[in-house]
């Protein structure tokens, strides 16, 4: 086992302040594994931790971002029973949040992976064995390692918290890593999805996905007219809400009676103002989602498995193009950005 890794790591905030170098191979305590990382992908939140936004508990320097990692097992502490040397596997994003009610600690953001704690653009990552999730059998690093934040937050909103049922319509926005995960998983369990995007180009590729409708959200704005034209007035059942800001105005509309928005993202603003009166009327809800828990991500796991789910990748680039898959990420991916430790930069976009 060599003594240094290939660590990006920054020792203040700002992507020029990203910097790979060669650092100490973290040691191994009781109850932690040490996984070599064979890919990461990027979430939107990396960026913002990079900045040192977001985390109202900042990271300590130097520091390592990107929470979402797929790799295997090459250490394990004194106690650890149910990881073994050898298993592939990811981490769970929250280290607290097995399962059941989630931990106060949450709500501080202090204890998830790729800030406040070190994350995994790093050739090897250490976490607490508790956290480590074995990934599913049919796919590659690279596709696991798209699973942990983005995959989670759309199953655990439409699997686990008020579940879409068969003959449900689930509404996606955007055609970014969350609402390709929720595209995939509704349609799995029996939903039929229409998908909003700025882009035509992107709706003709979400469509072949296997989306039922598609919405321009710029020529059809406000979207929240064709939705209801589209289910005959009747509404969206559930509606993944990543954009937040104004867009929670058309979501409301396009709700359905009993129907479910899930308040995920924030990419237009993390604020907004509502009418309450029709959402009563409604009973709709609004539930809050923080990705998902260490049961949660097991049970996703096996999903995909059952139902041979192939995440959406975007582009793949290689462990020296971090900061040119950061700046991709910035152009609006269709689907995932990956770092492969392995191999070349690939294009995946025509495949
Ligand atoms: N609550 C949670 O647990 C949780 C978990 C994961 C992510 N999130 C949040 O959810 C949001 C989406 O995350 P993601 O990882 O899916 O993002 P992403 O992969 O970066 O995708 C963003 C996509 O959304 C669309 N978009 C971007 N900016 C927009 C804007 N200002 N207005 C309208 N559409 C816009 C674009 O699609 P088109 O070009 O097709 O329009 C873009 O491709 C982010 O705010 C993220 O922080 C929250």
């Amino acid at each position: 086992m060599p003594e240094t890794m290939k660590s990006w790591h920054q020792e203040a905030f700002g992507l020029d302040n990203l910097l790979l170098s060669e650092r100490p191979i973290p040691s191994v305590g009781e109850g932690e594994i040490l996984v070599r990382v064979r890919a990461a992908s990027l979430n939107y939140r990396d960026r913002l931790v990079v900045d040192g936004q977001l985390l109202p508990v900042l990271p300590e320097m130097p520091f390592t971002p990107v929470s979402d990692f797929a790799g295997e097992v090459v250490e394990i502490g004194e106690t650890v029973k149910r990881v073994r040397v050898g298993d592939r596997v990811a981490g769970n994003f929250w280290t607290e949040w097995l399962d059941g009610p989630a931990p106060l600690e949450m709500i501080n953001h202090a204890a998830s992976l790729g800030g406040p704690y070190q994350g995994a653009l790093a050739e090897y990552v250490k976490i607490p064995a508790s956290v480590a999730v074995r990934i599913p059998a049919g796919l590659s690093f690279e596709e696991a390692s798209t699973l942990p934040v983005a995959a989670l937050t759309a199953w655990h909103a439409l699997a686990e918290t008020n579940p879409a049922r068969p003959g449900d319509i689930v509404l996606v926005q955007g055609t970014g890593g969350v609402s390709l995960f929720g595209l995939q998983f509704a349609k799995e369990l029996g939903a039929r999805v229409i998908a909003t995007s700025r882009s035509s180009e992107k709706l003709d590729r979400i469509a072949a996905l296997g989306a039922w409708k598609t919405i321009n959200s710029i020529e059809a704005a406000p979207w929240d007219e064709r939705a209801q034209e589209l289910t005959n007035g009747a509404g969206v059942n559930h509606i993944l809400e990543v954009i937040g800001g104004s867009n929670l105005t058309s979501s409301a509309i396009a709700v359905a009676p009993e129907g479910t928005i899930s308040l995920i993202g924030f990419l237009e603003s993390g604020n907004f103002s509502l009418s309450s009166v029709p959402l009563m009327l409604k009973r709709a809800r609004i539930q809050g989602v923080s990705v998902g828990h260490r049961a949660s991500f097991e049970r996703m796991v096996r999903f995909v498995e059952e139902r041979s789910i192939h995440p959406v990748i975007d582009e793949i680039f290689s462990f020296d193009e971090v900061p040119k898959a950061f700046r991709r990420l910035e152009q609006g991916a269709f689907g995932k950005i990956v770092v492969s430790l392995e191999g070349q930069s690939r294009d995946r976009r025509s495949s």
